[in-house]
């Protein structure tokens, strides 16, 4: 079953002479489960095309359809919602809430919307995560690397179906970003959770499934890249 199903995607910018084209009819699809990497130089459409892939912002034309349901056809509040549910936002700054803890930050979105953490998976992912000894710490106490895992915990909490990553190693070391990219795999492995991350990292993109690269706002898919 595909889980991702992207449809003749175009975005332009801007109008008349001042147009940037920066996507331009993009389709494919992606199977419940699998990890993609998105690869292209700066500039390419990466970011525009992953904001499409989260309702983030709205394509000149074309469709993206995640677990079926059409995300652009939805009411703005409605959308507010599934985002919540079914995406899970990784970006190279991790966005946390200064003022509240390592453990606050995770359960954050799910008490957005007014639920209760499930506390045996939170537990889990803390200690997949290696933060258990951290969570009562405030990001300004954490490093880069603890920080993005909090991040991470924080994307995966609500067992979204769909995680779209923007860099997300952009600002750790070699190290860091290896174990940061295998603990995300390892947690969404375990619940067949959907990864798009963009990368600039040839060796995080040899570990992916598949590896899309973007040019100039179009597509060129490298399929499966293991064997
Ligand atoms: N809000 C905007 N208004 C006008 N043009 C934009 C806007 N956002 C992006 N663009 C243009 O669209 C093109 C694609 O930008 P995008 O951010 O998707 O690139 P990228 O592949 O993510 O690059 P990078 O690797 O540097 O992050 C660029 O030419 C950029 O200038
Ligand atoms: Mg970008």
């Amino acid at each position: 079953m595909n889980l991702l199903e992207v449809k003749s995607i175009c975005k332009t910018y801007g109008s008349g002479e001042a147009a940037v084209h920066a996507l331009n009819d993009i389709s494919f699809t992606v199977p419940k489960g699998e990890f993609v990497a998105v690869v292209g130089e700066s500039g390419s459409g990466k970011s525009t095309l992953l904001n499409m892939l989260g309702a983030l912002d709205t394509p000149t034309s074309g469709k993206v359809f995640i677990d079926g349901n059409d995300t652009f056809k939805m009411k703005e509040n409605q959308l507010t919602v599934f985002r919540r549910r079914n995406i899970g936002f990784i970006f190279q700054a991790f966005n946390l809430i200064p003022e509240l803890t390592v453990e606050q930050n995770i359960i954050f979105p799910v008490l957005l919307d007014y639920q209760r953490p499930n506390e045996k998976y939170l537990e889990e992912l803390l200690t997949v995560l290696n933060l258990k000894e951290r969570r009562h710490y405030l990001p300004s106490q954490l490093s880069g690397g603890q920080q993005q895992r909090v991040a991470i915990g924080r994307a995966l909490i609500t067992r979204p179906s769909l995680i779209l990553a923007d860099e997300p190693t952009g600002n750790l070391d070699s190290q860091n970003s290896s174990e940061v990219i295998a603990l995300l795999k390892e947690a969404s492995r375990k619940y067949e959770q959907t990864i798009v991350m963009i990368t600039h990292s040839k060796s995080i993109a040899q570990t992916a499934d598949r590896v899309l690269l973007v040019s100039d706002g179009t597509l060129t898919d490298f399929g499966r890249c293991r064997e």
